[in-house]
């Protein structure tokens, strides 16, 4: 098996500043920890937080003697993606559980995952919903052997510790800390990582891609959870006592997971010309175009220092191009 080692020696992903006239009119100074450019394996697929909630589970699944990896997703996750360009890259064989019968053309998502040998198993979607009972596990136990089992989303304790990382890694790199980290939320999984890595130093924004009035809920069990597992969180009694240092932003997901209007593709467009950086459509668009509303709506007073995390996604875009039609006009 390849060595695990560069997933732990690689520079750090670089932190930008950006200038833009509503945030030299409102006072905001506004930073993006670039890890989209943080670039494994083949193709765009694993980088970003993908590749923070991989780095320690490869290193666990290698450790336990696993030499494959099986999880979960739509036709169009970015965590599958990541996983088969991650097998690839690191000698694990792969197999890919997805939602949903299997078209005649595979979407570029799924195309690339098998290009990198993964296994793809399709699935009724009500199956697909029921892969948490014992007897669906029994069943992949049986048909697939030994395994390393990462959840759908990709999210778990190694995980978050993973994106915990990204807090360290940008306290080095500025010289204050921001007053507040801004991620985009999907499983939870990221925005907890930030969240215990902030502590109750600074807010934590989290600008979900998914509708619903469950979000809050989903990542304060993440945060749970993570606690149980025993890592340190010295900020959870605060938080609570004090209302709460992170806040759900939930006003621009733009109808759900898969869902868009024009104003969101005229944003990512008109960003990349004016910054030269490819936003995805699903989520961190969706985050920028939601902070800038934020920020023209006068949420931050004037000082703020705002930390978005750019968290990748960028493979997605060919799909949605091949599905709505050429509407992104971004490189990457
Ligand atoms: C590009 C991108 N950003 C953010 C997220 C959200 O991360 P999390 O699931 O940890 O909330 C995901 C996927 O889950 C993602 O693919």
């Amino acid at each position: 098996m390849p060595t695990l080692s560069p997933l732990f020696h690689h520079p750090p992903s670089p932190v930008q500043e950006l200038f833009a006239p509503l945030l030299e009119e409102r006072g905001i100074r506004l930073f993006i920890k670039r890890d989209e450019l943080l670039r494994m394996g083949p193709g765009l697929a694993l980088c970003g937080n993908k590749w923070r909630k991989l780095q320690y589970n490869l290193l666990a699944a290698q450790n336990k003697g696993h030499d494959t990896l099986l999880t979960f997703g739509g036709a169009f996750s970015n965590h599958i993606a990541a996983v088969a360009a991650a097998g690839q890259a690191f000698g694990f064989k792969t197999i890919g559980i997805i939602r949903g019968e299997r078209p005649r053309g595979l979407n570029p998502t799924l195309r690339f995952a098998e290009a990198c040998g993964m296994q793809l198993h399709h699935i009724s979607r009500s199956a697909f919903r029921d892969k948490g009972g014992k007897a669906f596990q029994d069943n992949l136990q049986q048909q697939f052997g030994n395994y390393y089992l990462l959840p759908e989303g990709g999210t778990n304790t190694l995980a978050i510790k993973g994106c915990l990382d990204i807090v360290a890694e940008v306290e080095q790199q500025l010289d204050s800390f921001p007053t507040h980290w801004c991620c985009s939320v999907g499983t939870g999984g990221t925005m907890a990582g930030i969240i215990a890595g902030v502590q109750d130093r600074a807010q934590v924004l989290g600008f979900p891609a998914l509708k619903g009035d469950f979000v809050e809920g989903m990542v304060r069990e993440v945060l749970a959870s993570y606690r149980l597992e025993g890592y340190r969180d010295e900020g959870s009694e605060q938080q609570g006592k004090r209302g709460g240092h992170w806040a759900i932003i939930p006003d621009f997901h733009f109808g759900g997971y898969a869902k868009w209007a024009p104003e969101l593709v005229d944003f990512i467009n008109h960003f990349y010309r004016q910054h030269g950086i490819a936003l995805g459509p699903v989520y961190t668009g969706k985050l920028f175009y939601g902070l800038f509303q934020l920020i023209e709506r006068g949420y931050f007073q004037e000082g703020s220092t705002l930390l978005a995390v750019h968290t990748g996604g960028l493979q997605g875009i060919e799909g949605f191009n091949e599905r709505f039609g050429p509407l992104l006009a971004v490189g990457y």
